[in-house]
């Protein structure tokens, strides 16, 4: 994928939604997955958590490319861990996972944005955070409205659960691991 130019993304429809299947993928990771990614948590805009109810720890430009480099823009599936200073907050997480260009918000770069399942009581900027992404869920949409798009959030975000729950699928959450 040529990361310096934002692609057209479809608008997302009120059929697209309707027809979301519960679970996506094969029954075990399949090729280029599993996909391993780490660096320090970014900033974003900040509009995850407040505009969204659904915070994103950024990864920086240079940790995508293993993974932007044999995909497309979309949603993805995995577990992630933050090493965090508080003990909390410090365990391997299913997690979802934007890698795109936000055509909602019109960025003007390539962002991978993961969502930790888990609400965590510390601050993660700037922590270490390490991923293994296994899974395709859909591609990267525009959207008509705010509310179209936390909907397709959360439907991502129970698929993703749904999908990490098989068991091939379960052994891979060590290999993100900080501390085994
Ligand atoms: C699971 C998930 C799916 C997303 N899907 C889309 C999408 O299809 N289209 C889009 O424009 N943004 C999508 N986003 C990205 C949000 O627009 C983005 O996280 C939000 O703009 C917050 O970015 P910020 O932290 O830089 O402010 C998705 C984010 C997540 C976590």
């Amino acid at each position: 994928m040529d990361s310096s130019v934002r692609p057209a993304a479809p608008l997302r429809t009120e059929t697209f939604r309707r027809s979301r299947p519960s679970i996506v993928g094969p029954d075990e990771p399949e090729a280029p997955f599993p996909i391993v990614l780490s660096g320090p948590v970014q900033h974003g805009f900040g509009r995850g958590g407040k505009d969204l109810g659904c915070p994103t720890a950024n990864l920086p430009d240079e940790s995508i490319t293993p993974l932007s480099s044999v995909t497309e823009p979309g949603v993805y599936y995995g577990f992630a861990q933050v090493d965090s200073c508080d003990p909390e907050d410090n365990e391997v997480y299913p997690m979802v996972m934007s890698l795109g260009w936000n055509p909602f918000y019109r960025n003007e770069r390539l962002t991978a944005e993961i969502h930790l399942l888990h609400r965590f009581k510390s601050d993660f900027y700037g922590r270490d955070m390490k991923a293994v992404v296994l899974g395709y869920i859909r591609p990267e949409l525009d959207y008509t409205s705010r509310e179209a798009l936390i909907e397709d959030i959360q439907t991502d975000i129970r698929v993703a659960e749904r999908c990490l729950r098989r068991p091939a699928y379960q052994r891979y959450s060590s290999e993100c691991q900080w501390t085994p």
